[in-house]
């Protein structure tokens, strides 16, 4: 069903997010039809801009991002890109200056909308305050009747448990929680949603989803790019901060938590955060033991040579923030009790995959062992987030033969084989829930902050230098000593496919 009417309004509307995933997920939308007649967009930014001259600079990006002449793309419809452009406006404006929400006041006031509108902060971290608190100030965060207001927050969230926690104090001072959609846009993947269809769809997978039935769980995102243009951003950042609390987490959640007693937005946010909850805190020592960092040095990915991270632009040549982060973890539950969790993610990696990955234990007594240390692999259920989306079990098999030999095959299950996907950016769902005022997809307060509260052992142990920073080649599988992190227990990752 279409989304009730509403006035979009974007701070930050000359920004990369809004260009190259904003405008494009709303066209998406209005392609779908899932858009009302009555649907506009208002852009808010510094830039002394008319409505054309925003217009020309998405119009610029839409072309870039579907050359007209490109070959086998996904075919691109100009007459609903015009339709939506001729929706979009901007308006030029300081974000702390009350005279922009005075004039944002009037925008709104549009007869067809009944004056409701998404506000969407698409800006650096340190303007989600004000903003909120100035909408507020400027009596834009009132609802009543049919009208609605509610804010989209970006990550990141805080930088720790005790800025985040401020954040959340000072927004929810002048707004509800139920107007606040603090966006992860992972949980806007189909595959990562999928998780939970699988799971409790099906009552195969339930059954032995637990310490008796699995051995451990891996949960990986491995990407291919460096830090690209955002050496700044990520010099303060780092890959733990930047993709394990939100990205990293949601996907623990999801493939870890209750079932929830229904799919209502409140009763899946509940579970997410019980298992947040549970995550074991570690002392200093057990997270410097159970942790490794590393830090890209040149090399080769896919064929192209790859700078060193220290020496991007912008970045310290002896910078230690690092690009790739893997933890081991554990959860205090009846479930989870002695199944370790296994997390990695870093940049300038072999490959670009993301996938959770669920080895179960050997069968319990072993009948085909080929030689006394010689067993078969252990069944192992691969949820591939991207790219190549799916699900795919690994077990063993008998080979054709007189003799009783055996060899580990595979039962794939891939998304293109069976669905016609259209392209996204993954927006599309997370934009149209809150227009719907369905929050399942985003976090609440308490799960942004559960899930700082969770790396902070790690944060802690690493504060005051303490903890290597180890190097890996661009284009290799991450630091050795990630390796050893697994051995050590006699087990080992899956390969990155
Ligand atoms: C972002 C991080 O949140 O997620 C980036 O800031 C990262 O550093 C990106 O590259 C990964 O998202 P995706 O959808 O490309 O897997």
């Amino acid at each position: 069903p279409v989304a009730p009417p509403c006035t979009f309004v974007i701070f930050g509307a000359t920004g990369d997010l809004t260009r190259r995933l904003l405008m494009p997920a709303l066209y998406n939308l209005t392609r779908d039809g899932l858009l009302h007649d009555d649907f506009s967009v208002l852009g808010i930014g510094h830039r002394p801009w008319d409505d054309n001259q925003f217009r020309g600079c998405l119009d610029q990006m839409m072309e870039e991002l579907h050359p007209p002449h490109a070959e086998g793309g996904p075919s691109f419809d100009a007459g609903i890109w015009r339709n939506l452009l001729s929706r979009t406006f901007y308006l030029v404006g300081d974000f702390e200056d009350a005279a922009t929400y005075r004039a944002l006041a009037q925008r709104l006031e549009r007869p067809a909308t009944g004056g409701s509108a998404v506000f969407y902060l698409a800006v650096s971290p340190g303007y989600f305050e004000p903003v909120v608190s100035r909408l507020s100030a400027a009596g834009l965060l009132e609802q009543g009747g049919p009208r609605w207001r509610r804010i989209v927050i970006e990550k990141p969230f805080g930088r720790d448990l005790p800025s985040a926690r401020e954040l959340n104090q000072s927004i929810l001072r002048v707004a509800d929680e139920s107007q606040i959609f603090r966006i992860d846009h992972f949980l806007g993947k189909e595959t990562v949603q999928n998780i939970m269809v699988s799971r409790f769809a099906n009552s195969v997978f339930e059954s032995n989803w637990n310490r008796q039935y699995i051995d451990h769980i891996q949960i990986t995102a491995a990407e291919s790019i460096g830090v690209e243009r955002r050496s700044a951003f990520y010099e303060q950042t780092g890959a733990l901060r930047d993709m394990v609390p939100n990205h990293l987490f949601q996907l623990l959640a999801m493939v870890a938590m209750e079932p929830p007693n229904s799919f209502a937005a409140d009763a899946v946010r509940t579970e997410k955060e019980k298992l947040l909850e549970a995550i074991h805190a570690q002392t200093p020592d057990q997270a410097l033991a159970n942790s490794v960092r590393g830090q890209y040095r040149a090399g080769y990915v896919n064929g192209r040579l790859v700078r060193g991270y220290r020496e991007e632009e912008g970045v310290a040549p002896d910078s230690h923030t690092e690009t790739y982060v893997a933890l081991k973890l554990s959860i205090d539950n009846w479930r989870w009790a002695g199944v370790p969790f296994y997390l990695r993610t870093g940049k300038a990696l072999a490959r670009r995959t993301t996938q959770i990955v669920i080895r179960f234990k050997d069968a319990g007594h072993m009948l085909f062992r080929r030689s006394a240390s010689d067993k078969p692999p252990a069944n192992t259920l691969v949820l591939q987030i991207q790219p190549d989306e799916g699900l795919f079990f690994h077990f063993e098999a008998k080979v054709p033969g007189p003799r009783i030999r055996t060899r580990p095959v595979s039962m794939d299950f891939r998304y293109a084989d069976h669905f016609q996907v259209a392209p996204s950016t993954g927006y599309e769902t997370l934009i149209y829930d809150c227009m719907t005022g369905d929050a399942t997809l985003f976090q609440r307060a308490a799960d942004i902050e559960l899930a700082w509260k969770a790396v902070l052992p790690f944060q802690d142990a690493w504060a005051d230098g303490e903890g290597r920073i180890y190097e890996y080649e661009a284009g290799s599988h991450g630091p050795e000593q990630a390796i050893e992190l697994l051995a050590r227990d006699g087990r080992r990752w899956q390969p990155l496919r």
